[in-house]
């Protein structure tokens, strides 16, 4: 039987800069490509989405745990730091019990979604409440990290990105080649950053030393996608109060921005801003038509794909992949509203097989 197990041991002959550490793992990464039937229809292309919600702790982000985690183990850290919205926190803190490390949280004030929080809490990490956003939340933790025996495990971490690229091999891997569109949202931008690297790498005849040339014949253009109100590298400058009610990409200043630029350019790309209503309304979609229940940051990939084919520039039959970075189950709230905003409910009957028949519309 081959059991999958986990990004690190299934490239390692792709992460020569891992080589030689323990390996932290909790057999991420191997996430379906779902093929999106209502969505391909819709856009009139080939649509697959890359369902990051089912890794370990529920999002992308563990990808990069067990690299950056496997790292800190190898340099000796007893100790991890991270600034987060929610969903790094929650990766940091399961990857540092595996490992046997303390891991210590800085979150902004009140914006972390319930379900990421119960889960930093649950693997016993110290919990920071910063009265502050993500970007000071980040300026602090890299402060500490420098001047303080810890081990910074946002995405400025190379280990991160390492491990995260991987999920553009899982991509090629499944559909035989790169697809032609890659969408995803946009937040901090290592996700970005280590999709375009992953894809680079994974093109034959690329010629990275010490990196085996891949199976991949062409590569993607990279579609980015932040929120309206906190969309720093659409407009050309840092945000300084981030909002959106994905707040997993509430970030106003991006530590990859250079490299997301990179990304999109090189790729002849695109990054663009949906708003908070296209994000709600392509997370009911993913839910209610394709059977995918995802975190609403995760839907501005969609929410993105829709828009820029509302506008003609979705290429006929073109193959396209969406990435949905994290589980609905993260931040279910959204899912309890309808799109009026009111609170869905279920109708009460009593214990009473008429009654239910009569509600269900079958008598
Ligand atoms: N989607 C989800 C669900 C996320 O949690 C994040 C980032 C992103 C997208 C954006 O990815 O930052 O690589 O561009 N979450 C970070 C965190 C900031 O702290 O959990 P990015």
């Amino acid at each position: 039987a081959h059991l999958w197990r986990g990004v690190m041991r299934e490239y390692a002959d792709r992460l020569p800069t891992l080589a030689g550490a323990p390996v932290i793992t909790l057999q991420e990464g191997g996430t379906p490509l779902i093929p999106a039937e209502k969505l391909s229809d819709r856009v009139g292309a080939q649509v697959f989405v890359k369902y990051e919600g089912l890794n370990p702790t529920g999002s992308f982000k563990d990808r990069g745990m067990t690299t950056a985690i496997s790292m800190a183990a190898k340099n000796g850290a007893k100790a991890v730091i991270c600034a987060s919205t929610g969903n790094t926190s929650a990766s940091a803190a399961a990857y540092a019990t595996k490992a046997g490390m303390t891991c210590a949280v800085l979150v902004p004030d009140g914006k972390i979604a319930m379900g990421k929080l119960s889960q930093a809490i649950a693997h016993g990490a110290t919990l920071l409440q910063v009265e502050g956003n993500f970007d000071d939340c980040l300026n602090v933790a890299r402060k500490l990290a420098d001047a303080y025996p810890v081990e910074l495990v946002n995405s400025v971490n190379p280990a991160r990105i390492e491990g995260q690229k991987t999920a553009s091999f899982e991509i090629v891997d499944a559909l035989g080649d790169a697809p032609d569109i890659h969408c995803l949202p946009v937040g901090n931008a290592g996700n970005i950053t280590a999709y375009w690297k992953g894809y680079r790498e994974y093109v034959a005849g690329h010629g990275l030393s010490g990196v085996p040339d891949g199976p991949a014949t062409q590569l993607p253009q990279m579609w980015g996608f932040q929120a309206a109100g906190s969309a720093p590298i659409v407009l050309g400058h840092p945000v300084d109060e981030p909002e959106t009610i994905a707040t997993a990409i509430r970030i106003g200043n991006p530590a990859s921005w250079p490299q997301a630029i990179e990304a999109r350019d090189a790729s002849g790309g695109r990054i663009e801003s949906v708003t908070d209503e296209q994000i709600l309304a392509a997370h009911r979609l993913l839910s209610a038509t394709e059977g995918i229940f995802v975190e609403p940051a995760s839907a501005a990939s969609v929410a993105g794909l829709l828009q820029v084919h509302a506008a003609g520039g979705v290429p006929e039959g073109a193959t396209i992949v969406c990435t949905v970075t994290g589980h609905g189950l993260k931040d279910p709230d959204w899912a309890l509203k309808g799109l009026d905003g009111k609170p869905v409910a279920p109708q009460r009957i009593s214990v009473d097989v008429v009654s239910a028949a009569v509600a269900l519309g079958l008598d």
